[in-house]
């Protein structure tokens, strides 16, 4: 692919894989029922499981700033990933210097939601004609754990493991990858909570990892297990920064293991540093 194309390509597909050509449609108000039940909530299934015999369908407007799509600051609806195009534009980044400074390694998220991102991962390497590294997919792909408030204090509370949207099948990740194309043997997913998959996990030596696991826990369980198999020159993204358990487990694990390598702010909560 020339430069140009390939300029375009995965210029096209950051637009489309975070929804910003578009406006953000209604969506059907099923779709974001979060699993804790309230009066409301259950008055507007009813009427939406109604109207869902006939031709109509109950929705809820969700009216987004542009901006705030671009800085991956809202839920959406129908976008592949929630992280924007600023998060973007660092994934490619890092993902291409790593290409062109030959850093050895695969790639991998944690925390994968419809897989948007590691959509994009592969889609570089592919635009890039590299062969020889893998996307690893990670994911319970059934939402986020119950804190374990006795192993992480600091996840003490969270209730994010109630939120349904967050819960995207496996099935449903492969079919987006092959919506794009972009399945194929170099994508492996590692199905499962991080502190089962990661320490078993296939893995050799990472060039990148991308954090988004959002609790502490999580965060924790990811670098334990990755971060020794990032090569140097690799780079560490951190995703939910503007998360204080997040960002409790980064700066907890940077200080025990002495790394000083500068963190860059990306956006308003996206954080990465270059592993020395
Ligand atoms: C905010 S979403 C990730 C967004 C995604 N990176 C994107 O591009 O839109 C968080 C994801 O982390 C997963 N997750 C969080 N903690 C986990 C854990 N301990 N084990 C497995 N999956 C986890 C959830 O299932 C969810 O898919």
């Amino acid at each position: 692919m020339d430069n140009k194309a390939k300029d375009l390509y995965l210029d096209l597909l950051k637009k489309t894989l975070s929804f910003s050509l578009w406006p953000e449609p209604p969506i059907p108000v099923k779709d974001f029922h979060r699993k804790k039940k309230t009066p409301k909530r259950f008055l507007l299934s009813i009427v939406s499981g109604i109207l869902n015999k006939t031709k109509y369908q109950l929705v809820r407007r969700r009216d987004f700033a542009t901006q705030d799509r671009a800085d991956g600051k809202v839920w959406p609806g129908y976008a592949d990933t929630m992280i924007g195009l600023r998060r973007l534009d660092n994934l490619q980044r890092c993902i291409e210097t790593v290409i062109a400074d030959g850093i050895e390694g695969d790639l991998v998220e944690t925390g994968v939601w419809r897989g948007g991102a590691c959509i994009f991962m592969r889609a570089v390497l592919a635009a890039h004609g590299v062969k020889d590294r893998k996307v690893f997919v990670a994911d319970s792909f059934e939402g986020l754990p119950r804190p374990d408030a006795d192993r992480w204090p600091a996840d003490r509370g969270d209730t994010q493991h109630t939120r349904s949207y967050l819960a995207v099948s496996r099935e449903e990740v492969e079919k987006n990858f092959k919506r794009y194309s972009l399945l194929d043997d170099n994508v492996i997913f590692l199905e499962g909570w991080f502190k089962d998959t990661l320490p078993a996990a296939p893995i050799g030596k990472l060039s990148i990892m991308r954090l988004d696991g959002d609790m502490y826990g999580s965060t924790m369980d990811a670098l334990t297990n990755l971060y020794p198999k990032l090569s140097s020159g690799g780079f560490c993204i951190i995703d939910d920064y503007a998360l204080e358990s997040c960002q409790k487990a980064v700066d907890d694990f940077r200080q025990q293991h002495g790394i000083a390598a500068k963190m860059e702010a990306i956006d308003w909560t996206g954080q990465y540093w270059r592993k020395e």
